[in-house]
């Protein structure tokens, strides 16, 4: 596998993304279990994805339609900041992949404003006692190790304002992740529930995950691509030692084709679910692992990542019909029994933005500060 075959692929999704952008248009999609995508309510955790993909389309082609887009939403979004009370944690999601382009692309200042109001956000749910940011607005002691890829906008906010203390708040987090979300071998809990007033860790909560000793897919993911981003934002070594131990244990337990199963501890089958977006997420963050480690390891992160893509695209993708999503095979709440095996617009982005990466792209939505040479 080269360029060529990344080459080839980006240009099939452009043209996948020229056709579905004008039906999905500035609404806020999350699940396509059918042929088309839904929309969501403004506040939804998800709505950073569509328009990061847009972006990765318009940093691509540089086809301002993309932009446009991508742009509708980002002030469609405003009424939850106005709002408030819907913020939580997710604000990294959201606004890093909409805010963040047009801001990096445009030097837009009121992007540059809606992330320096939401970063203040996320670090105001930094509990000192505990070392976690609280997750949701109702559970006071519960972080969950997807808020390590909601950590990029505090590290973002820290070089923009040259003021160092929402990076503290997001290395501080991420030692929890790496000291209590990953596990010894390497699997990673999804919810710790801490006490809020003395810090003490209660217990570890199965959320999203088959059981609380379980180990999801997805959650795994997010340490696996988040650890590495903070290593790149801390210069922090065991960010990458934590994050290495997450992606042995990912890639150990991968079936066959190299796409996840959405929890790797249930009973497997050929009707037990996947999830893609794990997958995609997953490679994205082998990819930058890869970055960091010496010439002797890469392959050891590279290989898996361009499988896990490549079996996406072969068996796993949309790119040559007419439903909406690029992936299907997402699974978003198993548990829950919500959206099984269905399209999912982070499947998508992560996916986007595995290929953009395998084509060499260097300036990717998450990144801020390089300090790995500080
Ligand atoms: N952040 C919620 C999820 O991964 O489904």
């Amino acid at each position: 596998m080269d360029k060529a075959w990344a080459k080839n692929t980006m240009d099939r999704i452009l043209t996948k993304l020229e056709k579905t952008m004008p039906e999905i248009g500035a609404s806020f999609p999350h699940a396509c279990v059918d042929d088309k995508y839904d929309n969501m309510h403004a506040s939804c955790w998800t709505n950073g994805f569509w328009p990061g993909t847009l972006w990765l389309a318009y940093q691509y082609s540089k086809n301002e339609a993309f932009a446009n887009t991508a742009k509708e939403i980002e002030e469609k979004l405003d009424e939850v900041i106005d709002g408030f009370y819907k913020l939580d944690h997710d604000v990294g999601f959201i606004w890093q992949l909409s805010a963040g382009p047009n801001y990096k692309f445009f030097k837009n200042e009121e992007s540059k404003l809606r992330m320096l109001k939401v970063a203040s956000v996320l670090a105001s749910r930094f509990n000192l006692k505990g070392n976690f940011i609280q997750a949701w607005n109702h559970q006071l002691g519960w972080a969950i190790v997807d808020c390590t890829m909601n950590l990029p906008i505090l590290c973002w906010a820290s070089s923009e304002t040259e003021n160092p203390r929402y990076r503290y708040f997001a290395e501080a987090f991420a030692k929890t992740v790496a000291n209590h979300f990953v596990r010894e071998d390497g699997s990673v809990n999804h919810i710790l529930s801490f006490d809020p007033d003395t810090g003490e860790l209660i217990e570890s909560i199965g959320g999203q995950g088959n059981a609380p000793d379980s180990a999801w897919s997805r959650g795994a993911s997010w340490a696996l691509y988040g650890l590495p981003l903070m290593y790149r934002h801390s210069g922090d070594k065991e960010f990458l030692t934590a994050a290495k131990k997450v992606a042995h244990f990912f890639i150990a337990n991968l079936p066959e084709d190299f796409v996840a199963h959405w929890d790797f501890r249930v009973p497997r089958n050929e009707d037990t679910p996947r999830d893609t977006s794990a997958t995609a997420c997953a490679a994205c963050g082998l990819l930058e692992i890869a970055k960091y480690v010496p010439e002797a390891e890469k392959e050891i992160y590279e290989t898996a990542a361009k499988r896990m893509l490549v079996s996406l695209t072969d068996n796993y993708s949309n790119l040559d019909n007419n439903k909406q999503c690029i992936l299907t095979h997402g699974t978003s709440h198993c548990p829950e029994n919500q959206n099984v095996n269905v399209g999912l617009i982070y499947a998508d982005y992560f996916y986007v933005e595995g290929i953009s990466r395998l084509l060499g792209n260097e300036d990717i939505f998450w990144y801020a500060q390089d300090r790995t040479n500080i």
